[in-house]
């Protein structure tokens, strides 16, 4: 839906559910990362880019907390001190609580969301909602955040109330996208960098969903933190696993199990790799940032194991159908699979990859294009 309909959506559903206008609407658009994938919570860099899909929420003073949905009928009325339900509103209360936690006085609020963001699809649809609540939020109860601010706000409120022990990533990029822009961000030091990306991007859904909480995203978690602990004995000042240097890894292999050292196998050269296509993409080396993307996703498929069949699938159709680069984005186990193809080419090399795999498991994938776009915002 384009930005205007859909904040038009949600200004109706406010009003539907509330019966009042709001007196403000934030948005924060879903990102999809480009190359670094599970270094944000093992200190390493991330390349991602705001999508041209966001989440919009609408907001108004009130006595409770009352949230409304365009995917549910009514509003779901919730207490602050209540725990997590296993509901979307969980999002908004935990962006609540941290505001609250933070000094912002928020006696009650009314809120009606609305979003062009595919949910569970790997584009980030969770901190597209906590910062665009965190944002509007902030702004509606006269409590001014820095963008840092609104990252963190947004990011403790998945981590510590939802309970998904995510790393920064996702609430960077829906703050600091920019049009036009990649967003280069190092977890190490916090440094942010935008480096120019142009041109579309398409998606491809592999149609599976996975669920962070408590899955395989947080055994990956454990299996990092279990993996630095024992590189730590060959290695005492190491601070985290992206700062193994690459001639270390034969040596560190007598201290892991050998699923271990294939994950920091891939935490290693998917760093590496970020910030050789951030060089890449300064010199307009497209074809290969593109090789990039393709080692990107074997790295994911054979060392991280966070890829699934069906991507596997898009990516090998794609390298077949010609495009410059595939891999599947986000946390993994499913979702959505980056295609980078020439512009004239792409929409040919798209269909034909969603016949190769209607072939394979009969049904056609949806796919979407899209472009670096602009990070969060009060709307007008
Ligand atoms: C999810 C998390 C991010 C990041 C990616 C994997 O999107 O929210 O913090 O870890 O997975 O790169």
């Amino acid at each position: 839906m384009a930005e205007q309909g859909l904040r038009q959506a949600g200004k109706a559903l406010f009003h539907e559910a509330f019966g009042a206008a709001p007196a403000l609407a934030a948005s924060a658009p879903g990102r999809v990362n480009l190359l670094g994938e599970h270094t944000d919570y093992n200190g390493g860099p991330v390349l991602p880019i705001a999508l041209d899909r966001r989440t919009v929420v609408h907001a108004g003073r009130a006595s409770g907390f009352r949230f409304a949905s365009r995917f549910e009928p009514g509003a779901v009325e919730r207490r602050i001190d209540e725990g997590p339900r296993g509901h979307w509103s969980d999002y908004v209360i935990g962006v609540v609580r941290e505001l609250v936690a933070a000094g912002c006085a928020i006696p009650g609020v009314e809120l009606a969301v609305a979003s062009s963001v595919p949910a569970g699809a790997g584009l980030s649809s969770s901190a597209a909602l906590t910062v665009s609540c965190a944002a509007a939020l902030a702004r509606l109860a006269g409590h001014r955040l820095s963008p840092v601010e609104l990252v963190d706000v947004a990011w403790r409120a998945e981590a510590d109330y939802v309970g998904v022990r995510c790393g920064r990533m996702d609430q960077t990029a829906a703050v600091f996208g920019r049009p036009g822009k990649a967003l280069e961000f190092e977890t190490g030091t916090g440094q942010r960098r935008l480096v120019p990306f142009t041109g579309s991007v398409h998606l491809l859904d592999s149609g599976l969903r996975h669920v962070l909480v408590a899955g395989e995203y947080e055994h990956r978690r454990v299996e990092c933190e279990e993996a630095l602990r024992r590189c730590r004995r060959a290695m005492p000042e190491l601070a985290s696993l992206a700062d193994v240097p690459a001639g270390a890894l034969p040596r560190l292999g007598r201290f892991l199990p050998r699923t271990l050292a294939r994950r920091v196998r891939h935490v290693v050269t998917e760093t590496a790799r970020v910030r050789e296509g951030v060089d890449a993409l300064q010199r307009g080396r497209r074809a290969r940032f593109g090789e990039l993307l393709f080692a990107g996703h074997r790295s994911l498929k054979r060392d991280f194991e966070s890829s699934c069949d069906e991507a596997d699938a898009i990516v090998a159709l794609a390298r077949k159908a010609g495009a410059t680069g595939a891999r599947l984005t986000g946390a993994g186990w499913g979702g959505v699979v980056i295609i980078l193809a020439p512009e004239r080419s792409a929409e040919a090399i798209v269909r034909q990859i969603q016949a190769g795999f209607a072939r394979q498991y009969g049904r056609v994938p949806q796919a979407w294009r899209s472009r670096a776009s602009g990070g969060a915002r009060i709307e007008g």
